[in-house]
């Protein structure tokens, strides 16, 4: 890795990804770089190798110099959130009276299931999908059901319908006999953009979905976590700005694109016909977000938005550069740059490493990837790649995945 490390110390202020050198980064303390030894270059867990953007450290060092961490208060969140939405993504709808402040994603996923589903009720997911989704929602006693994507990696409604009809009431007839008997409340919890794949769902797909979702009586929670993430010329569209979306739930927040996961805080937002459903939110899940982390949130969704181009324009390199490298030294992995996301997906079953390349690139080539098979069906044999590193780890972390392989 000295070659690595040589290479990295030469900054480049433009790019966020090219600012911190492996030694910097080797010293961090999160999971991404304390969970494997010292010999093995890691990108697998979702954080990027960025400092933070100046408008978010300032706004903390202003808080942490004022001793401003107490409880958070206000919409201030909200606000930030509702200006950005429109700057990005055109889209005025995102009403601050229907936001609530939840801890982060995962726990706001939670708290959206529990207002509109009972134990026992079905989840559709569309596999292979983040990890944590089959996890807090065993948890929370609602079992799985799994409507695979296509080949394309894009949603395929037919197994859609077929997870709609199997999780519910069969039609739009039996919904409304089911709703009288008390019967399952089903929900879809749909990630847009997708994770791992990076599939930027189109408005038609997602119009698709509200309409399809309403004729089973089917209740939509959208994780859009990722949002701010997309490819030069992909265009993100919220789900709850489609015709149909009206009694969906969504969550976002700003801990993917400005890497403020240790920061804790996201946002709970219901289209109109769900503010009763999110208003029973308990009070007591709004103590739950960081202080701090609101303001760095607010900050970077406010005055963030030259170092997410700037972020996004290494992504786009990023990619670029992963597909020639893997066209180059590794052309039997299946590499479809995505339109979203700083994770690429790679298909590595024509490899001959068995149903976990991850264990082989992992124990004979010492970088770390996040194995495919925790993604749910259809995740055997795929690795997913962190993208948010700089081209010098990039490089070197495909050298050694070719050094696995011979
Ligand atoms: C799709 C998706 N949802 C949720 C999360 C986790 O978000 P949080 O830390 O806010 O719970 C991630 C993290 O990578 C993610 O990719």
């Amino acid at each position: 890795m000295e070659s690595v490390s040589r290479d990295l110390d030469m900054p480049d202020d433009s790019n966020p990804l090219r600012r911190l050198s492996l030694e910097q980064l080797r010293r961090r303390t999160s999971m991404k770089w304390r969970t494997y030894p010292h010999d093995v270059l890691p990108l697998w867990v979702a954080e990027m190798d960025v400092p933070l953007a100046e408008p978010v450290a300032e706004a903390i060092t202003d808080a942490v110099a004022l001793g401003d961490t107490g409880y958070p208060a206000g919409t201030a969140y909200a606000e930030a959130l509702a200006e950005f939405a429109h700057k990005w993504w055109g889209w005025g709808g995102l009403a601050v009276g229907r936001t609530a402040i939840v801890p982060d994603v995962m726990l706001g996923i939670v708290e959206m299931l529990k207002l509109v589903s009972s134990p026992g009720d079905p989840v559709i997911v569309n596999c292979p999908v983040y990890p944590p989704f089959y996890q807090f929602v065993g948890n929370l006693d609602r079992p799985v059901v799994e409507a695979p994507l296509g080949p394309d990696l894009r949603i395929e409604f037919a197994a859609l319908e077929n997870a709609f009809r199997s999780a519910g009431r069969g039609s739009a007839r039996g919904a409304a006999l089911g709703a009288a008997r008390g019967a399952n409340r089903p929900v879809y919890l749909l990630c847009s953009p997708h994770n791992p794949t990076g599939t930027v769902h189109t408005a038609a797909e997602l119009t698709r979905i509200a309409h399809l979702a309403r004729e089973y009586g089917v209740r939509v929670v959208v994780d859009e976590i990722h949002a701010p993430i997309v490819a030069a010329g992909a265009s993100f569209v919220p789900f709850l700005s489609v015709p149909g979306a009206e009694n969906g739930l969504s969550l976002m927040s700003a801990s993917k694109a400005w890497n403020l996961a240790g920061l804790k805080a996201a946002l709970a937002i219901a289209g109109p016909e769900a503010a009763d459903d999110l208003a029973r939110i308990p009070e007591e899940v709004s103590h739950g977000p960081s202080h701090v982390g609101v303001i760095a949130h607010t900050a970077a969704l406010r005055d963030g938005g030259d170092w997410l181009d700037a972020l996004l324009r290494g992504l786009d390199d990023n990619r670029r550069l992963l597909a020639s490298l893997l066209a180059e030294h590794l052309p039997s992995i299946g590499y479809a740059p995505a339109q979203g996301t700083f994770l690429a997906w790679l298909d590595c079953r024509d490899l001959g490493l068995g149903s976990d390349p991850a264990e082989a690139f992992l124990k004979r080539g010492r970088v770390a990837l996040s194995s495919g098979r925790a993604f749910g069906t259809g995740g055997e044999g795929f690795v997913r790649l962190n993208l948010a590193a700089s081209p010098e780890v990039i490089t070197e972390a495909v050298r050694r995945m070719a050094s696995a392989v011979v």
